[in-house]
């Protein structure tokens, strides 16, 4: 299968500096990717060289098989992207917005233009002007402008960045929607991380222009699934860890009422059953997830070992 993009040994400087250093990776169609790091870590300046916004130091940007350096027309054709803020026709409603991008491209019908109008949900306001729709509209028309000429990829620099909760969770169910019903490959570039979270397939962090970490959602929570916890209150703490680390040598760290547990879901049942067994009384059990934002700043702060690295 042809990668949707591909990038290899991508590359950036500004007055001799890298500001993007060597980065590679590759999308699928369908797979979302989250594209995360610090304010300045480059994430905006590669987004720049994948859309042909930006000359290419050094590397190459491949979309759908075309290079785009080489062949920009037949690569750029594959590109949806909303790079900031979208910057469209204040004057005009969002749907004569679309119109003129559409007439500026070959090929799309008013039919395409309705059924993206209604998967980004903007039927009741589409002919209100565009400078009176609210942060998050103006978002989703973005993504329809994006979307108009039937992409292969989809690049969002920030789309969440301002929305409301109930926005967010309407962009998201969008997302959602293109890369599985659609099969397009994203890439969103977010500080939003409890959000990518939920939607990704792929994390890549990058800083200094570096790739940091990259890997799949699933590899990373299952490297972080052997430090889960589970945080049980109950009436002695601090017995309920002795007896732990006696008879099966667990570890556990006690803080008030509670005592945290290093064990896997299938051997909880057990420890419960032995801590009642003992006369300790549980009030209540809650798993502690470690989130992408704790790993975000380990990677970040070089906490983990190199060894987890691609
Ligand atoms: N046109 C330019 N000329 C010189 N330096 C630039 C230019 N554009 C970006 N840079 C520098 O390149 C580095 C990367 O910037 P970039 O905007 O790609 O970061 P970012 O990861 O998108 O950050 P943020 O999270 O703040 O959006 C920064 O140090 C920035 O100052
Ligand atoms: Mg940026």
């Amino acid at each position: 299968m042809i990668p949707v993009l591909s990038v290899q040994n991508l590359t950036k400087e500004y007055s001799g500096k890298k500001v993007v250093d060597g980065l590679s990776f590759s999308l699928l169609p369908g797979q979302i990717m989250a594209f995360v790091g610090p304010n300045g870590a480059g994430k905006s300046t590669t987004i720049r060289m994948i859309t042909g916004l930006t000359p290419i130091t050094d590397g190459s940007v491949r979309i759908c098989g075309y290079s785009i350096n080489k062949n920009f027309k037949l690569a750029i054709e594959n590109v949806g992207a909303v790079v900031e803020m979208p910057q469209l026709y204040p004057y005009l409603s969002g749907y004569k917005n679309l119109k003129l991008f559409a007439s500026l491209q070959k090929g799309i019908s008013e039919e395409r233009i309705n059924n993206i109008i209604q998967l980004v949900g903007m039927e009741n306001r589409i002919h209100d002007k565009f400078s009176t729709y609210s942060l998050g509209m103006k978002q989703r028309l973005g993504i329809a402008q994006a979307l108009l000429n039937k992409p292969k990829l989809l690049i969002l620099d920030e789309p969440t960045n301002g929305l409301d909760p109930n926005g967010i969770v309407e962009i998201r169910n969008i997302l959602r929607i293109l890369a599985q019903k659609e099969k397009i490959a994203i890439i969103i570039s977010s500080h939003n991380l409890a959000e990518l979270e939920q939607i990704c397939d792929m994390i890549m962090l990058i800083n200094g222009g570096k790739i940091i970490e990259y890997k799949s959602m699933q590899d990373l929570e299952n490297l972080v699934a052997g430090e889960n916890k589970v945080q049980l209150v109950c009436n002695y703490p601090n017995y309920a860890g002795m007896l732990l680390k006696q008879t099966y040598g667990i570890k556990c760290k006690v803080v008030g009422n509670s005592v945290y547990v290093p064990v896997k879901e299938k051997d909880l049942a057990a420890v419960i059953t032995f801590l009642t067994n003992k006369k300790i009384k549980i009030y209540s059990i809650k798993k502690i997830h470690k989130s992408l934002e704790d790993l975000y700043f380990e990677l970040l702060n070089n906490k983990r070992s190199s060894s987890s690295i691609i």
